[in-house]
């Protein structure tokens, strides 16, 4: 099947939805999601989003923690950027009918504190900001005539002067994009999307890694088809690990406990209940994200001990259960009380800071495609992004993305090259009924990523994951170019290109910077 519209979007978490109110009124929408709607980062975000609501804090303020955090490569005019206009773009997300907790006088909004932040200042829905957000966008999204929000629809490749047999490399200066191929999972079939602009906002790709809290979608598709296109991405090395998600070995993703809890209080001690973070950082357990993991896994390994514990139980009862209910929830389900029970805990994959660069508008190096949310790379993170920036940074480039479409849209003219766009080919493909090819390769791949390009990284572990790497490259090109095409088949190949884009940047960064930390590196020196 063709289609044929304005906005084409792939993705609906936080920066396709909130990018698909502000164009709808200009054209016809169309949103593809490869699972149901609601599945996606966005809703399993806990903390909430930060923004200086209040004269008690300042943009300066927040400026200066996001500087800090980035490990001095943020790009400074778009850290002001975003952080000036959070408090409009909060605005506009009350107004499509998300909720936000109010203090206790009912007159404010109560703000949490997390990791890196001098300030309170993180708007949230109790601990389950994220499914908020996701549950009044989706809301929203769907009572709007103009779009259409398509379920179950994996986006392949994009469409380039590629796919009209012209020879593309990452040397061609006027690279188009003409929309998407996506296989429809319910029937196997492969459509051809034609869009005036399409926006990626595929999420994360936290997957690349065997314990990540980023759901099982997170496979860094959007990532893997700009690479694919021969367009631009960046910073790749730079993948986040939260210090706390709840030790449960055989659970995927892993369950994260908020970092506001450590902001209200709770304390991380190892497996004799002794504090140690005052051994790492004068802001104890509430230094930056990537301080506060690699002391973790340093007093892991020192100990050999395959977790450590957050002690919340100084918190008060009433604020421990009313501000974490869900947190409260889930660790009774598996037998924890955490009013007196210390919680296990330990890293997890988390938050790709890397993905397409994009510039100010969205806009990415391919003509007519535009990144928001976690694919893309807008320079505000830097070395390590400052947590609960990052649903901010979505709806601030979303928001941004979609004025620079809408102009785009009104002044098209030319879909000359669509008709010359041919259909998906997929003669002479055969059915690959090996399943455990794909299984057994993916888990392969999330060990070789999380021991050899973890937190703590040297050359010799990434010389390592390389070459094992290309093995696993090469195998799944193989069944790749022989098989009818999956989901579980397309997610593995893209998987295994955001692995070879993770490897290579952080075999070229020789400075530990953020959360690239090689032990290589620990002089600091820049070696040739
Ligand atoms: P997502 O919400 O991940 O949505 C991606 C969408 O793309 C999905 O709809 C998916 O189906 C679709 N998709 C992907 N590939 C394809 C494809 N090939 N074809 C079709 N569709 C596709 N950040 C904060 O700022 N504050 C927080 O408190 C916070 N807490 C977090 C807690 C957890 C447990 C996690 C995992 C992350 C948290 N983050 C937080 C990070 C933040 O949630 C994400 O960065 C953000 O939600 C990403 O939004 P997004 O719209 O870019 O992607
Ligand atoms: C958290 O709630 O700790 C996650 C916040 C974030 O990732 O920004």
């Amino acid at each position: 099947m063709r289609y044929e519209v304005d906005f084409l979007i792939v993705g609906s978490g936080i920066a396709g939805l909130s990018y698909a109110l502000k164009v709808a009124p200009y054209g016809k929408v169309c949103i593809l999601t490869k699972g149901e709607a609601s599945e996606g980062s966005t809703r399993y975000a806990q903390g909430g989003i930060a923004a200086v609501m209040y004269d008690s804090d300042s943009f300066d303020k927040h400026i200066h923690d996001t500087l800090v955090a980035g490990d001095g490569i943020c790009d400074r005019e778009v850290v002001e950027m975003t952080i000036r206009e959070a408090p409009e773009r909060i605005r506009e997300l009350i107004k499509y009918g998300v909720n936000f907790d109010l203090d206790q006088t009912g007159g404010r909004y109560d703000l949490h504190r997390e990791g890196g932040h001098s300030e309170f200042r993180i708007l949230h829905h109790k601990d389950n900001t994220g499914a908020e957000i996701e549950r009044g966008l989706l809301e929203a999204v769907r009572s709007h005539p103009n779009i259409e929000l398509k379920e179950r629809q994996f986006a392949i490749d994009i469409i380039t002067q590629h796919h009209l047999g012209q020879r593309v490399t990452k040397h061609t200066p006027d690279i188009e994009c003409y929309g998407v191929y996506a296989l429809d999972c319910d029937t196997n079939r492969v459509d051809t999307y034609l869009a005036r602009t399409t926006l990626l906002a595929t999420g994360g790709m936290g997957n690349v890694y065997s314990t990540t809290t980023t759901p099982l979608i997170s496979t860094g598709d959007g990532v893997a088809m700009v690479h694919r296109a021969r367009g631009v991405l960046k910073d790749m090395e730079f993948m986040q690990f939260h210090p706390t998600s709840l030790y449960n070995p055989a659970e995927k993703p892993a369950f994260l406990i908020t970092e506001a809890m450590r902001g209200a209080g709770a304390i991380l001690k190892d497996t004799k209940g002794r504090e140690f973070m005052q051994k790492y950082d004068p802001r104890l357990s509430l230094a930056p994200r990537d301080i506060v993991a690699r002391a973790i896994d340093n007093e892991m390994k020192l100990s050999g001990a395959d977790h450590l514990y957050l002690d919340a139980r100084g918190i008060g009862r009433d604020e421990l259960i009313g501000g974490f209910p869900t947190i409260y929830a889930k660790c009774l389900e598996i037998g924890l009380n955490i009013t007196k029970d210390m919680i296990p805990i330990r890293p997890a994959a988390h938050y790709q800071c890397g993905g397409i660069a994009v510039n100010m508008q969205g806009e990415s190096s391919i003509h007519n495609l535009y990144a928001a949310g976690e694919c893309s790379c807008t320079g505000l993170h830097g070395g390590n992004r400052l947590a609960s920036n990052s649903l901010l940074e979505a709806v601030v480039y979303a928001h941004n993305a979609a004025m620079n479409a809408i102009t785009r849209v009104k002044n098209a003219s030319n879909n000359e090259p669509w008709c010359r766009v041919p259909d998906w080919n997929a003669d002479g493909l055969v059915l690959n009924e090996e399943q455990i090819l794909i299984t057994q390769t993916k888990k392969e791949l999330q060990e070789i990523m999380w021991n050899y390009v973890g937190i703590v990284r040297s050359d010799l572990r990434l010389r390592r994951a390389f070459d094992r790497l290309n093995l696993i490259y090469r195998e799944t090109e193989d069944l790749y170019n022989r098989s009818v095409l999956t989901e579980p088949l397309c997610e593995l190949r893209n998987l295994i290109a955001c692995s070879y884009l993770t490897i290579k940047m952080a075999m070229a960064r020789r400075k530990n910077v953020g959360l690239h930390y090689s032990l290589d590196l620990l002089d600091n020196s820049v070696k040739a």
